[in-house]
């Protein structure tokens, strides 16, 4: 499924970082930076157009395409992520209900290419992390579980001081990069800025990470404080779960994950979010409540208050 690539980069330097720092950075190439600023900038256009037209690229039954704000938050329902965004999942692609709910919309493609450029660097890590604690086992499954995600934040319309709560994201691993600060990561206790609006972007853990190492690499935590800043942040994640349909046995096996079925813990991950598990996601039957709504919208029905703006 993935484009044929010629990788022949040397993956263990960041397998090491793992170790080390208990997360990665990688310095994108040109080519790579130049595809993730088009996305901001057809974020920036498409995140403007009036909410009907949003709302026709959305298909929140598998978790496609746009998403409000509202629905998805990092601590309580009653504190929601500040932002709105917009999702590709690579197991969506070619199912005939969702690619006629995006075609044409350029900021959809976009995000696609630059989620296979970013899944080949996960691909090589995942190799090599496998190679450094797993000598043997079998290549870890992700393509189908994977999804890309643009989030578009407007700092001075809130006045919270957190545009995301304290979580860690209950995925393998979460590629970021992002426009603008904001983004602060916990290290030693201590969150400091992240500092990906350079030409690094982070790659950090999630419990399931934890889960396959035997606790040798933990969660990292992580929030979005506003900025009060006028300019619009943009924030680009590759978010990396397992494919479903595989039996993954841990990297370590040890008594930190004994008896736990990483596979269970990667479906229902997604929900202490107020996100759809993988399999609702997978089948469609996700959301039902934001199906209602892009309905109504599209209808210039009056708004119901849940999920709008
Ligand atoms: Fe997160």
């Amino acid at each position: 499924m993935l484009p044929p690539v010629n990788d022949d980069r040397d993956y263990a330097p960041l397998v090491r970082q793992f170790e080390e720092k208990g997360y990665a950075r990688i310095r994108l190439t040109d080519a790579l930076a130049r595809d993730i600023e088009r996305v901001y900038g057809l974020g920036r256009e498409f995140f403007n157009r009036p909410e009907v037209e949003k709302q026709t690229y959305s298909m929140q039954s598998f978790v496609e395409g746009y998403r409000e704000l509202g629905p998805e938050y990092s601590q309580v329902p009653e504190r929601p992520d500040l932002t709105e965004s917009f999702s590709a999942w690579n197991r969506n692609r070619g199912r005939a209900e969702v690619e006629a709910a995006v075609a044409g919309c350029e900021l959809h493609g976009a995000l696609r290419e630059v989620s296979d450029q970013l899944s080949v660097l996960v691909r090589g890590l995942f190799g090599a992390m496998r190679d450094r604690w797993a000598p043997g086992h079998p290549d870890l499954g992700f393509y189908r579980g994977t999804y890309v995600q643009i989030n578009y934040y407007e700092p001075f319309r809130h006045s919270a001081e957190m545009l995301q709560d304290s979580h860690e994201d209950a995925h393998l691993l979460t590629l970021v990069k992002a426009n603008a600060p904001g983004l602060e990561i916990e290290v030693d206790g201590k969150f400091i800025p992240a500092e990906v609006e350079g030409d690094e972007l982070v790659v950090m853990p999630g419990s399931l990470l934890t889960l396959m190492t035997g606790g040798k690499i933990k969660p990292m935590y992580h929030q979005v404080r506003n900025s009060r800043r006028r300019d619009p942040r943009c924030s680009l994640m590759l978010f990396v779960n397992p494919e479903i349909d595989q039996k993954l046995e841990p990297w370590i096996r040890n008594e930190t994950n004994t008896g736990i079925d990483i596979i269970e813990r990667a479906n229902e991950g997604p929900k202490q979010f107020g996100m759809p598990t993988l399999v609702d996601g997978d089948s469609g039957e996700a959301f039902p409540e934001l199906m209602d709504h892009k309905e109504a919208v599209l209808a210039h029905k009056p708004q119901s208050a849940s999920g709008a703006r």
